[in-house]
């Protein structure tokens, strides 16, 4: 059945305000289930959790289906689901955690292809311990980040290997299985951040070899809500920094302070959107997803063979990178014009898209445009359609 785009974005309120929503990897639109759950927790009544009375039970119910939906969506153990603020928090969290036990002597393997999130909070942590940091590289040409180049920089002095499903601007997604083999033979950790995977594909922590895996729901359509994935077992291994008087289990011990409860009633509603992107799947909700993301990575796809046939037909287009296993986020340049002038021209033409170095930090550093405005990034997610794609080809044909 094809992928009814049309009813897809009759569920998103925001998109009727006429512009080509090309932002998502910076944070998508939310679909009307999610702002309804929100609204509905506030209205309903919430009280904080672990309390007496109904209020309280609806706000620990809030929370045990927050946990369950986002284990649903990415194969995890919902007693292994940390909630917090978003994707730097929660790993800056870990970070710390995870480095009590790091001394002198010690490695961790971070990449050039990650967003800084997944790999400042490592390089600050491992110099707080003394611990020495080794640089997987991208190959700039094509954008990839080759998996063999792990087996020499992991050894067994390793401890931890950071590295993402997928970069937030070239799309790139990495071998992570292979690179976690590499890890894990040597007795090493993985971390995968997923945030800019997440929405664009099947996800599956175990296939990944993900010992934690975190993403955002503000970039799969739910809030602005982080999540890291991870075995309950591994999590009971780590004391991170807690107040005496809160929950010493896992994984609320990773927690810190009150949640937002009606936003974690927006993230599950989020989940239940995605799992009915392909309204024909069946099944449990895990099912679901696994089916409806399947569809909407095909849809996705097909529509970024459009995007990207378009800004080859551009001269003035300069395209980075061409991963052979990507998402549908493309990043360029336009000759003679700052990324700036480029989003501000779409933006005038009703074209949102992001411009900058996008927190590739590294990698920006890596291509020498860091300093010079980075590039422009536009990307799809399952809601765009090809008048978005359209629109934003005919802009930029005005000025490329
Ligand atoms: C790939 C990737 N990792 C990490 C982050 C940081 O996520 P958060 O805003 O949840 O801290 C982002 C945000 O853009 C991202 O795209």
């Amino acid at each position: 059945m094809p992928f009814d785009v049309a009813a897809v974005r009759g569920r998103y309120p925001a998109l009727a305000d006429g512009y080509a929503y090309l932002d998502g990897a910076a944070g998508t639109q939310t679909p009307d289930v999610v702002i309804e759950a929100i609204a509905g927790a506030y209205r309903t009544g919430i009280g904080n959790v672990g309390g007496a009375f109904p209020a309280s039970h609806r706000a620990d119910a809030i929370v045990a289906e927050c946990r369950r939906a986002v284990a649903d969506l990415v194969g995890g153990d919902p007693a292994g689901v940390v909630l917090g603020a978003n994707m730097t928090t929660l790993t800056y969290r870990l970070a710390s955690a995870i480095a009590t036990g790091w001394a002198p002597g010690d490695e961790i393997v971070v990449s050039r292809l990650d967003h800084d999130a997944n790999v400042r909070p490592w390089i600050q942590a491992a110099a707080r311990a003394g611990a020495t940091v080794r640089w997987a590289e991208v190959d700039l040409p094509s954008g990839e980040l080759p998996a063999e180049q792990y087996k020499e920089l992991v050894s067994e002095r390793t401890r931890l290997v950071a590295v993402t499903a997928a970069s937030n601007v070239l799309g790139t997604r990495p071998d992570v299985a292979r690179i976690a083999a590499v890890a894990h033979s040597a007795g090493a950790l993985m971390y995968v951040d997923g945030v800019h995977a997440t929405p664009h594909m099947p996800v599956d922590v175990a296939a990944l070899g993900a010992d934690f895996y975190v993403t955002s729901a503000y970039k799969w359509c739910g809030p602005h809500i982080g999540a890291v994935v991870a075995d309950p077992a591994l999590l009971e291994r780590l004391r991170p920094d807690k107040l005496a008087s809160s929950p010493g289990e896992v994984p609320v011990r990773f927690e810190t302070g009150t949640a937002p409860f009606a936003d974690l009633a927006g993230v599950a509603a989020a989940v239940d959107h995605l799992a009915a992107l392909d309204p024909a799947a069946t099944g449990s909700r895990r099912d679901r997803v696994l089916a409806s993301m399947a569809a909407a990575e095909g849809y996705e796809q097909e529509l970024f063979a459009v995007l990207l046939a378009g800004l080859a037909a551009l001269p003035g287009v300069t395209l980075y990178g061409h991963p052979a296993r990507r998402t549908a986020t493309a990043w360029f340049r336009v000759a003679g014009l700052s990324p700036r002038a480029v989003a501000g021209h779409l933006a005038s033409r009703k074209v949102n898209v992001w411009d900058g170095h996008n927190y590739a930090w590294e990698l920006t550093g890596a291509l020498g445009i860091r300093d010079t405005g980075g590039a422009v990034r536009a990307g799809l997610v399952h809601y765009n359609d090809r008048s978005d794609v359209d629109r934003l080809l005919n802009a930029l044909a005005e000025i490329a």
